[in-house]
Formats: C-alpha cells, structure tokens, sequence
C-alpha cells in the first residue's frame, strides 16, 4: 500500500510539480517596482491610491497603456509606465488581477446610504454590486473611497476622459462623489 502511494505520489509531483514551481515563481520582473505603493498583492498603502488585487486584468492594461502614453495624466504613474514595455504589462495585469479582492470599507459610514442612493445610474456599466461584466470597465466593489471620489472629480474637470464617464459626472457634486465613494468601498469584493 505504501509502495503503491509513493509511486502515485511521484507520479503526481512529476505533473504537478513543474506547473506548481511555475506558478510560484510568476512573479513578473517589473512587479518590484510597483510593490512600495501598490503592495505585492495589490493591497494600497495609501487609501488615496487604488487597490489592484482583483481588478479586470483588460482593464488594468488599458490604464497601463494609458499612463505610459501620456493619456491619462499622473505624475508618478507616468514616469513608471514609460519604462514597462508591451510584455511588462501583460504580466502585471495578469498578476493583479489573479491576486484577491480587498474590500476597503474605509469612507464615512454615513455616507454610505447618500451613495447607495445615487449608484442607480452606475449599475447599467458598474453592474448591481460594483463588478462590471466587461473585461475594459473597471470593478468599483471594495475600492478605497478616496481614490474613488478623486476620480470623479477627475473626470468632471476633464483631467482624466473617458466618452461614457464624462456624461456620468456632469451632475455630481463633491459631496455626491464622497458619497459614492463610501458606498462603493464597502461594497462585498468577491472573487
Ligand atoms: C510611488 C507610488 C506608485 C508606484 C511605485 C506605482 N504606482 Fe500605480 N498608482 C499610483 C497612484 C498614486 C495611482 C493613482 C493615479 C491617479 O490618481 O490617477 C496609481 C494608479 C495605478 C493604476 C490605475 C488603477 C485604476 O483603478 O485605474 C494602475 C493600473 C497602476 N497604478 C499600476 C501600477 C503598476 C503595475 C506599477 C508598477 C509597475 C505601479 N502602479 C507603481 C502610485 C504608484
Ligand atoms: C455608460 C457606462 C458607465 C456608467 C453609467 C458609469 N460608468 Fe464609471 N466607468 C465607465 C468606464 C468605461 C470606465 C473606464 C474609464 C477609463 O477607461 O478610463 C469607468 C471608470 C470609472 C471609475 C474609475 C475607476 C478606477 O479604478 O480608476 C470610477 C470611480 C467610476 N467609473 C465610477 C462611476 C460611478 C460612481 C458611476 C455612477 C454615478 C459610474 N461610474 C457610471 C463606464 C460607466
């Protein structure tokens, strides 16, 4: 019987184990310059920049781009974006987003009924609970507040454009883009 599970155990390292060992050690090489900001797994430091774990890879990718080519502005993320080549970031995109969800819940509690009130007009592009179907569109569940209410703010003054986005600001005050913020961040991210 022992024998006979050793064997079955060889066997399965011999198919398991090369693909293990790969996956381990997918780590992508431009990943450590994004670690001091944005974590290993896509956990924030700041709750003023956004957390990636989770996020739709296509849509990581279209951001990434989007840095890189200057078209949506960022200090820090300009710069950082010009040095990742085509294949960087593919593999960045693919790492952040197979890393878990986080669920920041870190807005103003009682703000959060204010968003929920006004999310309506999201769930048609953001879907029911901040999870988008399209791969391009962003996943809203569980993002920081902060970092939510600054891109609205964003898309409003026309600092960062995008066609459908810049319709959806036109009405929404500061507190309005707070609000939203709160409900979102504490909308349930699962994987
Ligand atoms: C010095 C801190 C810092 C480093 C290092 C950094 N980022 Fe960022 N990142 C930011 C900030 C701040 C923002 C928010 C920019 C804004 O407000 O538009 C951001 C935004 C992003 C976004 C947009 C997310 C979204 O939801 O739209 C992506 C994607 C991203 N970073 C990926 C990366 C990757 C990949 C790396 C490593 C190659 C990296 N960042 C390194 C600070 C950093
Ligand atoms: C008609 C479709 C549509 C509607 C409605 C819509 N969005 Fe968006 N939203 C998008 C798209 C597309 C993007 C990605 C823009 C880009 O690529 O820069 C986006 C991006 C965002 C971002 C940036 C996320 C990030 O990680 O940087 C936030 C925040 C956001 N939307 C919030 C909202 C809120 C809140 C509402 C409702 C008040 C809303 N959106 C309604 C399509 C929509």
């Amino acid at each position: 019987m022992n024998k006979h599970l050793g064997w079955l155990l060889s066997v399965l390292t011999l198919l398991i184990g090369p693909g293990m060992t790969a996956f381990v050690y997918a780590e992508p090489a431009a990943l450590a310059t994004c670690i001091s900001c944005h974590g290993k797994s896509g956990q924030s430091v700041n709750p003023q920049w956004p957390n990636l774990g989770g996020q739709h890879e296509t849509y990581i990718a279209i951001q990434l781009r989007a840095f890189r080519s200057g078209e949506r502005q960022n200090a820090v993320m300009n710069g950082i974006a010009s040095g990742l080549t085509d294949a960087d970031i593919v593999e960045l995109s693919a790492w952040f987003s197979s890393q878990s969800h986080v669920t920041a819940a870190n807005g103003k509690a009682e703000l959060v009924e204010q968003g929920r009130n006004r999310a309506g007009y999201c769930h048609a592009c953001h879907g029911m609970q901040g999870q988008p179907v399209a791969d391009e569109w962003p996943v809203l569940a569980g993002q920081n507040a902060s970092y939510i209410a600054k891109q609205l703010a964003a898309f409003k003054s026309g600092a960062r454009y995008h066609p459908l986005m810049a319709n959806v600001v036109r009405d929404l005050d500061r507190p309005a883009m707070m609000a939203l913020g709160a409900y979102y961040s504490q909308v349930p991210n699962y994987d």
